[in-house]
């Protein structure tokens, strides 16, 4: 920016604050950074609770007599997600789960179960929530932990 242009930024920012101040763009970060809370995962588990375990399993491990389904945590689901995004995986849950009622839950609610299951799969956690906005989670690309084979 020249001298100019920043002189009018600042005046026209010094005159009305909020019109400078547009929501900033979330900090995308990867998926070993930290992009959900512990308070947030804690949430998800409510919500899994309620949604979620009759079909994947109080263990994630999608073993249920009457519903079996997908395992959520470990070796087997984080292959599945390699390399692809947490978009890809919020779109799927926000699109198609739950399975008997799809699309029933707040974005914010798919949000707080997916820092559940990231949790769960022992991804790091930190300062900021997990965004419900799958347009914001493009670039966080889901990178499996190593396995001991
Ligand atoms: C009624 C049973 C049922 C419920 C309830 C349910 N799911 Fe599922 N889920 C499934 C089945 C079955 C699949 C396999 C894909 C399919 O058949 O659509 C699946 C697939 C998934 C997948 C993709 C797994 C993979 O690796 O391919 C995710 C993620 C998921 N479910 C998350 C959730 C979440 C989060 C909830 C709660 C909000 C939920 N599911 C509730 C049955 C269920």
């Amino acid at each position: 920016m020249g001298f100019l242009p920043t002189v009018f930024a600042i005046l026209v920012c010094a005159g009305a604050l909020s019109a400078c101040d547009p929501a900033p763009p979330p900090v995308l970060k990867g998926i070993w950074e930290g992009i959900y809370t512990d308070a947030q995962a804690k949430r998800g588990e409510n919500v899994y609770a309620e949604h979620c375990v009759q079909c994947h399993a109080e263990d994630l491990s999608g073993d249920t007599p009457y519903n079996p389904s997908p395992t959520l945590a470990g070796k087997s689901f984080q292959l599945r997600w390699e390399n692809k995004t947490m978009s890809d995986l919020f779109a799927l849950a926000r699109v198609q789960m739950p399975k008997d009622k799809p699309a029933s839950l707040k974005p914010k609610e798919y949000a707080d179960v997916l820092a559940f299951v990231l949790k769960a799969n022992e991804f790091p956690s930190g300062e900021t929530e997990l965004p419900g906005d799958a347009r914001a989670l493009t670039k966080v690309k889901i990178v499996r932990h190593e396995f001991v084979p």
